[in-house]
């Protein structure tokens, strides 16, 4: 059986200490989608935007403990080699490190995960520190909060003003020194994203965070072109998956319609 990437092999891929190369992570939602990247990806986020992706709604704050441990269950039983991390959904955790640890433990009992993820800076670095204590990884996700979509009023880049900008280096060495074993920064301007991984010890894994980061990570839907509502700058297409299933769709419509399909291959008979 393959070995997981733990915490420990994550922590030590911070570029800025050696010469390897970027931690590769990617959003995945199914059994599906993880068997087939399986031997491609170091860490694999189980990440709440399946609220959109594939439920359907406007913003993530819809998606329940109970999806994410379905979703996140399914992605493990199909892996063997990633470090898997579940995201912990809007309302689990915000309230006390009680709470946290209530809804942190029974993900991470429940589907076989490594890690969670919380999003949230300074004022959550007593959380962090509380899971981390109890034997719960956190990684922490800083930068654009998707959660925080409401009061945000939208999904906007973080960071451009100085003051903004110091506020994402101080949140950033908060929930490092609290404990977090890497964090997401999301849609930053490249210099902001590159002065967080500088300053902080742990490897930061960019999403609009810019080339410096120790890591990168996209939305497997994004990337096949699978989800068609939004498109953030930061996303690159590195396929149009979804053109492939409208093609094959269309295929076998017209099959059925023109009678081609069941073929004699596609049947049994009483005598063979
Ligand atoms: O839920 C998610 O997909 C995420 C990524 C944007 C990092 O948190």
């Amino acid at each position: 059986m393959d070995k997981r990437l733990t915490v420990r092999d994550i922590r030590k891929k911070k570029l800025i200490n050696n010469d390897q190369e970027p931690i590769v992570s990617l959003v995945c939602y199914t059994a599906q989608m993880a068997r087939l990247v399986n031997d491609h990806i170091d860490v694999i986020l189980v990440g709440d935007s399946l609220g959109m992706t594939i439920y359907g709604y406007s913003n993530t704050l819809s998606v329940t403990l109970d999806m994410m441990i379905n979703h996140g269950a399914a992605v493990v039983r199909s892996t063997t080699k990633p470090h898997i991390v579940i995201d912990m959904p809007f309302g689990s955790y915000e309230e006390s490190p009680e709470q946290a640890f209530r809804s942190a433990s029974k993900i991470i009992r429940d589907t076989g995960a490594q890690s969670v993820k919380l999003e949230g800076g300074e004022e959550f670095a007593d959380t962090i520190l509380f899971l981390t204590q109890r034997g719960i990884p956190v990684m922490g996700h800083i930068g654009l909060m998707p959660q925080r979509i409401q009061t945000l009023g939208g999904f906007f880049t973080q960071g451009k003003t100085d003051k903004e900008s110091n506020k994402l280096l101080n949140d950033a060495k908060t929930i490092s020194e609290a404990g977090a074993f890497s964090m997401v920064v999301e849609a930053v301007p490249e210099e902001v994203g590159t002065n967080i991984t500088k300053n902080v010890k742990v490897p930061t894994i960019g999403i609009g965070g810019g080339r410096n980061c120790d890591g990168q990570i996209l939305v497997s839907h994004d990337i096949l072109n699978l989800y068609g509502e939004f498109t953030p700058k930061f996303v690159k297409k590195y396929g149009k998956i979804d053109e492939n299933i409208v093609a094959a769709i269309k295929n076998y419509s017209q099959e059925v319609k023109n009678k081609k399909f069941p073929s004699e291959n596609n049947i049994f008979l009483i005598n063979k």
